[in-house]
């Protein structure tokens, strides 16, 4: 499958839209779970937009040597579930939808918890077949950018991120900002 590179000024272009979407939207939420490993820079680079307590949850479909898993294993969860979910607005933070297995199984997880509000924040949505709906108590979903099913190379994978940079396709910045 033919790879896309991104450069982390890509990524935080990215970020800066997806937080002006939540903006217009009116959007307002306590704080942000972002999903580990891939969710955690994003969620980061979302705070410098929209001031919130990141909370991390750790899951993972891939195990330590790449290989894919049946299903996601929980590998880090919430102190305080109670405290942390029930009542509030949440805003569910992760890189890509892909399959939305982790994102899905996520969500039925925390929905558990007697949340106000979900919405879910990625910075792409890979364009292919879903193995999970996304669950009908969440009605605000933003994204990125929409792309085609190709891998994505995140800089944050890189082992050398002059090389990733060059081969980051979109390098120029917008001209309009
Ligand atoms: P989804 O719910 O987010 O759609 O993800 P899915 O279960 O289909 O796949 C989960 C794993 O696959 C996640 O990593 C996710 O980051 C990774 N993944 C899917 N597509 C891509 C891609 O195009 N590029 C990269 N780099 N990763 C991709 P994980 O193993 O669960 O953990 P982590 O890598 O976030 O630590
Ligand atoms: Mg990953």
């Amino acid at each position: 499958m033919e790879k896309l590179f991104l450069s982390y000024n890509q990524i935080h272009q990215t970020v800066k839209e997806i937080a002006g979407q939540i903006e217009a939207d009116g959007y307002t939420f306590d704080h942000m779970i972002a999903i580990g490993t891939g969710g955690f820079i994003p969620a980061r680079m979302l705070k410098t937009y929209i001031n919130r307590p990141i909370i991390a949850v750790g899951m993972a479909y891939y195990d330590l040597d790449d290989n894919k898993m049946d299903a996601p294993v929980v590998t880090q969860w919430l102190d305080d579930p109670i405290n942390q979910i029930k009542g509030r607005r949440i805003l569910l933070v992760d890189e890509v939808d892909d399959t939305r297995s982790t994102i899905g199984f996520c969500l039925e997880r925390l929905l558990r918890h007697d949340p106000l509000e979900i919405a879910v924040a990625v910075l792409h949505d890979k364009d292919k077949p879903k193995s999970r709906e996304i669950p009908v108590q969440v009605k605000r979903y933003y994204r990125g950018l929409k792309i085609e099913d190709r891998w994505i190379c995140y800089p944050w994978d890189a082992q050398d991120i002059w090389e990733q940079d060059k081969q980051a396709v979109w390098a120029d910045p917008p001209t309009d900002s």
